[in-house]
C-alpha cells in the first residue's frame, strides 16, 4: 500500500482521530486479481474464497466480492455475515470445528460447500440427512503431516492414522452422505510446546510464509487420496481445496505450482475438479496501514529510547507474536536510533514493535504497515476503545466503522 502523505495522515486522524486504520480498495482488489490470476494461468478450474476471520468488515468483504471471490466462513456467524453482504449460498465454504445442527441445515439449504470437521459433525450431518429424506453432499477436512515441525494439527481427519478413510468408509456405508470434496488447510500459527509432551502449547510461533514444498506434499497427498476414494470405494471427488496460508502475492507463482502440478498430473483437463483457495493474509494483509501519533518520549535504563504512541496490543494483537512494520509518516530526518515502541496500555507488555527511527517528539505520526489481516477482528475494547476504520477508494474516503465512543 502506497505510503500516506503527512498531511492525509494529519487531515484523516484530525476528522476521524488517532489511532486510525486506514484499509485501500485499490490493494484488495489488485491483491485478489494477481492471487486468481496466479492459479488460473495454470488451471482454469479455480475459485478464490476469501477467508472471513482474517478481516471481515463488511465494507471490506464487499470489495473483495464485488471483484468475483467466493466466501470461506467458519462459524455460523460467519455464514450470517456472507449472507448479509449477498452471497449465495453455491458461493459460500463453510469450514470449522463448530456448526450447529441448524447452521448446517441452512448451509445444506442454500447449497454451500461444508467441510466437515469431526465424527461428532458427521453424526448431525447424518440425522439431517435421515430427517430430509436424502444424501447430503459434504467434504472432508484432513490434516497430514507435510513436513512442518508442529503439535498436532487439531482440524479434521488425520490421513496417516487411517481416520480420514475411517470417516469415507462411515459415508460409503450408511449412504447418508455424499463426500463430494476434500479440504486441508495449512495453518500459519504453530503451536510450540516447551517438551515433547508439552500439550497444550506454551507458545505460538508464526510460519509464515511457509514454503512451497509443504503445499506440494499437501496436494500430493489429497490427489493420492482422491484416487483412493475413486478406486476403492467409487467416491469421485467434484472439488480438492487447498486452504489458504499464503505469502504476499508477488511471490505466488512457486505456490500456485506446488499445488497445480500434481492436480494436473492427476487429472485430465475435462474432469479436473475444481480447486478451491482460502486466501486472507494475502489478499488483506498490504491493504490496511494503522496511523498512530507518539504520545510520549522516554529514555529507559541501559540507555534505551522508547516511545509511547496511541495504539496498543489490543488493537494489534499480532504484534504479540510478530514484529510490525513501522516507519515515521513523513521522511525521516537525522540520525536513526534503535527504538522501542511501545502503546498506551497500562500494561507491561503493550509493546508494539522495535524500529530504527530517527528523534522522534509527542504529535509526531507513524503509520504501522501490513496490519489489514488479524488484528481488526481480534481487537479488543481493553483500557481504550477501538480505532475507526477508514477505506480510500479512488480518491474517496468512506468510514468502515466508526471510533467506539
Ligand atoms: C480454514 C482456513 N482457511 C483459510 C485461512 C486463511 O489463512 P491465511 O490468512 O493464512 O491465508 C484460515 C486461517 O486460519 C483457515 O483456518
Amino acid at each position: 500500500m502506497k505510503r500516506i502523505t503527512s498531511q492525509k495522515a494529519n487531515e484523516l486522524t484530525k476528522k476521524y482521530g488517532s489511532p486510525l486504520f486506514v484499509v485501500s480498495a485499490e490493494e484488495m482488489r489488485s491483491n485478489l486479481v494477481t492471487f486468481r490470476d496466479e492459479f488460473i494461468k495454470r488451471y482454469e478450474n479455480t475459485e478464490v474464497a476469501y477467508s472471513y476471520k482474517v478481516n471481515s468488515l463488511p465494507g471490506v468483504l464487499k470489495v473483495i466480492h464485488k471483484e468475483g471471490a467466493w466466501a470461506e466462513v467458519a462459524s455460523g456467524f460467519e455464514y450470517g455475515l456472507a449472507k448479509n453482504v449477498g452471497m449465495p449460498g453455491g458461493q459460500i465454504v463453510f469450514n470449522g470445528p463448530f456448526k450447529t445442527k441448524d447452521e448446517l441445515k441452512r448451509a445444506i439449504d442454500d447449497g454451500a460447500y461444508i467441510n466437515v470437521d469431526h465424527f461428532d459433525e458427521l453424526t448431525t450431518l447424518e440425522q439431517i440427512a435421515t430427517e430430509l429424506g436424502r444424501p447430503v453432499d459434504i467434504g472432508i477436512r484432513i490434516n497430514t503431516d507435510v513436513g512442518i515441525d508442529q503439535l498436532p494439527d487439531r482440524f479434521g481427519f488425520n490421513l496417516e492414522s487411517g481416520e480420514a478413510e475411517r470417516a469415507v468408509c462411515r459415508c460409503t456405508e450408511n449412504k447418508l452422505l455424499n463426500i463430494t470434496g476434500l479440504h486441508i488447510h495449512l495453518t500459519s500459527y504453530i503451536l510450540e510446546s516447551q517438551s515433547e509432551d508439552d500439550i497444550p502449547a506454551r507458545g505460538i510461533k508464526l510460519i509464515w510464509p511457509k514454503g512451497p514444498e509443504a503445499y506440494s506434499s499437501a496436494s500430493k497427498q489429497m490427489v493420492n487420496f482422491a484416487r483412493t476414494l475413486r478406486e476403492e470405494y467409487g467416491v469421485e471427488i467434484e472439488y480438492l481445496d487447498m486452504g489458504g496460508g499464503f505469502p504476499t502475492v508477488d511471490s505466488l507463482g512457486p505456490y500456485a505450482q506446488a499445488i497445480t502440478a500434481p492436480i494436473l498430473d492427476e487429472y485430465q483437463q475435462s474432469e479436473a475438479p475444481l480447486l478451491i483457495l482460502e486466501p486472507g493474509r494475502a489478499i488483506v494483509s498490504s491493504a490496511a496501514q494503522l496511523i498512530t501519533t507518539v504520545v510520549a518520549i522516554k529514555e529507559l535504563p541501559g540507555g534505551h529510547s522508547a516511545v509511547v504512541a496511541d495504539a496498543g496490543i489490543n488493537i494489534l494483537p499480532t504484534s504479540l507474536f510478530k514484529y510490525q512494520d513501522i516507519e515515521c509518516v513523513t521522511e525521516p530526518k537525522g540520525e536513526l536510533r534503535d527504538t522501542i515502541i511501545y502503546g498506551p496500555l497500562c500494561l507491561q507488555t503493550d509493546i508494539i514493535t522495535r524500529a530504527k527511527l530517527p528523534e522522534l517528539k509527542a504529535g509526531d505520526k507513524l503509520r504501522v504497515k501490513n496490519v489489514g489481516s488479524y488484528n481488526i477482528p481480534q481487537s479488543s475494547t481493553f483500557i481504550f476503545e477501538q480505532p475507526a476504520v477508514v477505506m480510500i477508494d479512488e480518491g474517496d474516503v468512506k468510514v468502515l466503522r466508526n471510533r467506539e465512543i
